[in-house]
């Protein structure tokens, strides 16, 4: 009997690791990853009418407006691939009202994960972080330096990774954080998101596994 698809929420704060947790998690469990960070980049890059109107700020490390991120969140999980293989939602919901209009449509994780890293370290992990426009992979100048010169070459920064403005993307992280929590309270799991990302993934790969687990024995008994 195969149970129901997992359905997953990463959060936590700029670059607590939520990126880098993510490419592991679909490694190991299949699903479909929907950043809304990367969704966003990716329309700004193409320059599309939502790239244009987020573009502002998102370089400026401010949210951008609840229903252009809600429109393509939604579009995104209504997809085929999502309902079958199941999903592993990043970076949505920001605020209590994006929490709110998942509740709306009945749309619920079976887990809700909180990467927690100390403020000194986030601000850190921004200033150094890279990106491979090619592939897409996330690194770190000083933890995960590029395996190769012509990678290294080809690098990135996002543009609200100066030290600035990922303080003021923490401040806003933090207004919204209990708002949001209060709405998944009873599936929140806490993990220290300041360990090595081996580590991280390992504790994020049992939980999952349980409630992977737990859901097979659910669609056994009906
Ligand atoms: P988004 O892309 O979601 O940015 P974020 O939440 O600020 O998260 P980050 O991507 O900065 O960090 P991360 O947690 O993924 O960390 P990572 O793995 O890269 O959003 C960007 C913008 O888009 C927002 O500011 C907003 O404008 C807009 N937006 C997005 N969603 C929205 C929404 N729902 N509503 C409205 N606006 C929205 O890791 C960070 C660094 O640390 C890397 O260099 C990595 O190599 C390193 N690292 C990771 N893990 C470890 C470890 N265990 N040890 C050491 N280093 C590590």
């Amino acid at each position: 009997v195969k149970s129901e698809p997992l359905k997953v929420m990463i959060s936590g704060a700029p670059a607590s690791g939520k990126g880098t947790q993510c490419e592991l998690i679909v490694q190991k469990f299949g699903l479909v990853h929907i950043s809304t960070g990367d969704l966003l980049r990716a329309e700004v890059a193409s320059e599309t009418e939502i790239g244009n109107k987020a573009k502002e700020y998102m370089n400026s490390g401010r949210l951008v407006p609840d229903e252009i991120v809600t429109v393509m969140v939604k579009a995104r999980l209504s997809h085929e691939d999502a309902k079958e293989k199941g999903w592993l939602l990043d970076g949505y919901p920001r605020s209590a009202s994006q929490a709110q209009s998942l509740e709306e449509m009945k749309i619920r994780p079976d887990i809700y994960i909180v990467l927690d890293v100390p403020d000194e370290t986030l601000i850190d992990r921004c200033i150094g972080r890279r990106l491979d426009p090619v592939t897409g992979k996330i690194y770190h100048l000083k933890s995960f330096p590029p395996e190769t010169e012509e990678i290294r070459a080809r690098l990135i920064t996002r543009p609200d990774d100066t030290e600035e403005k990922a303080k003021s993307r923490l401040e806003i992280y933090k207004k919204n954080a209990e708002a949001i929590l209060s709405i998944y309270a009873n599936i929140m799991k806490k993990i220290d998101g300041n360990q090595p990302k081996d580590r991280v993934f390992a504790e994020i790969e049992s939980l999952l596994s349980e409630v992977q687990k737990e859901k097979e024995k659910l669609k056994l008994g009906k």
